[in-house]
């Protein structure tokens, strides 16, 4: 497979289609034959033309390429030369295990947890430009990993519940979360504050929460409930389009643990609720836009994280799909176009 093959796609089962963009798009081996070592040159070779189509379509599903394992699915992210953001950096609340600098699991929550639609770490300041997933081993049954188009969500909101999507510009959103004292990987939002904060001790919790403009509460059995500084809800992803950036449908809806109620997980800025009927037509949508990857060992999928939103279905037996973030970017909302 020489480095200037030219990119190669193909259709895929229930693939959709939106305007003049394919969701997902899928690129297969040029050469179903060639082997790891000459995937590397040609992912370099084609990088711009690769990030470009992932802001096009959304998402890449890339389809029999020979990655053979984690260290394999490393090296082409690091092919595709795009700045790695640490899980160790980052705010998410989900447990996790790094096994490359670059990789880790997608996230440590049980089989029969469904894990909602979610834009990664839209409720927090920062989060990644791109993500990446590579399935090792695929589950026996169900275990897909669903994504959604937030730009036609957006649109679809804006027509059907032009009220809920105004507030949501106009007053942006804040989320309260309580995190544990260790570690509960029994919780799909079980990282422990230390860990999310990259703390060692509650002064320096403290100052990392101040510097991100947080405010918060020590509780008695050692949790840290803490809330977000206001955030938008909608982004001008590009020029032509604004995205439904945000985590109501996974707040409203998923954010229960034994420490956390989803009625007290999301605001707007001001203080004032989410509007219940806005929330469960967001919800409703995202499933109807939904496309569920249907992992094979070797896939990757590339998804630009402004414009897509995913989820995981619930699975029985072994599923191994890991993570990578990259492009660590910053969000903020001003509360001078509070309406
Ligand atoms: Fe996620």
């Amino acid at each position: 497979m020489a480095a200037d093959s030219k990119l190669q796609t193909a259709p895929i089962e229930n693939q959709q289609h939106h305007g003049d963009s394919v969701f997902p798009y899928v690129v297969k081996s040029p050469v179903p034959e060639a082997g790891f070592d000459q995937v590397l040159p040609w992912v370099a070779e084609h990088r711009d033309e690769l990030l470009q189509l992932s802001t096009i379509h959304g998402a890449i599903l890339f389809r029999d390429m020979p990655i053979p394992s984690i260290e394999a699915f490393d090296a082409f992210i690091e092919a595709l030369s795009m700045p790695n953001f640490p899980y160790l950096e980052s705010l998410s609340n989900a447990v996790r295990v790094n096994h490359t600098e670059r990789v880790f699991t997608a996230n440590e929550a049980p089989p029969d947890v469904q894990i909602l639609f979610h834009h990664e770490m839209a409720q927090t300041p920062l989060f990644p430009g791109r993500i990446l997933f590579y399935c090792e081993v695929a589950a026996d049954e169900g275990g897909a990993t669903p994504i959604c188009r937030s730009d036609v969500l957006y649109e679809r909101l804006k027509a059907s519940c032009p009220q809920f999507i105004k507030a949501c510009e106009t007053k942006g959103l804040t989320y309260t979360n309580v995190m544990p004292d260790a570690d509960d990987p029994g919780s799909g939002m079980g990282r422990s504050w230390s860990s999310t904060l990259g703390a060692n001790s509650r002064q320096q919790a403290e100052s990392q929460l101040h510097q991100l403009g947080y405010s918060w509460e020590w509780l008695g059995d050692g949790c840290l409930k803490m809330t977000t500084p206001p955030l938008p809800a909608v982004m001008q992803a590009t020029r032509q389009r604004k995205t439904f950036f945000n985590q109501i449908i996974a707040a409203y809806f998923g954010w229960k643990d034994d420490r956390n109620d989803p009625s007290q997980a999301i605001r707007h800025a001001d203080g004032s609720k989410i509007d219940a009927e806005g929330a469960q037509q967001a919800m409703r949508i995202a499933e109807e836009l939904e496309y569920a990857v249907p992992w094979q060992p070797g896939d990757v999928v590339l998804i630009d994280n402004t414009m897509v939103m995913h989820g995981r279905h619930s699975f029985q037996g072994t599923r191994k799909v890991y993570a990578s973030l990259a492009d660590k970017r910053t969000q903020s909302f001003s509360s001078s176009s509070l309406g």
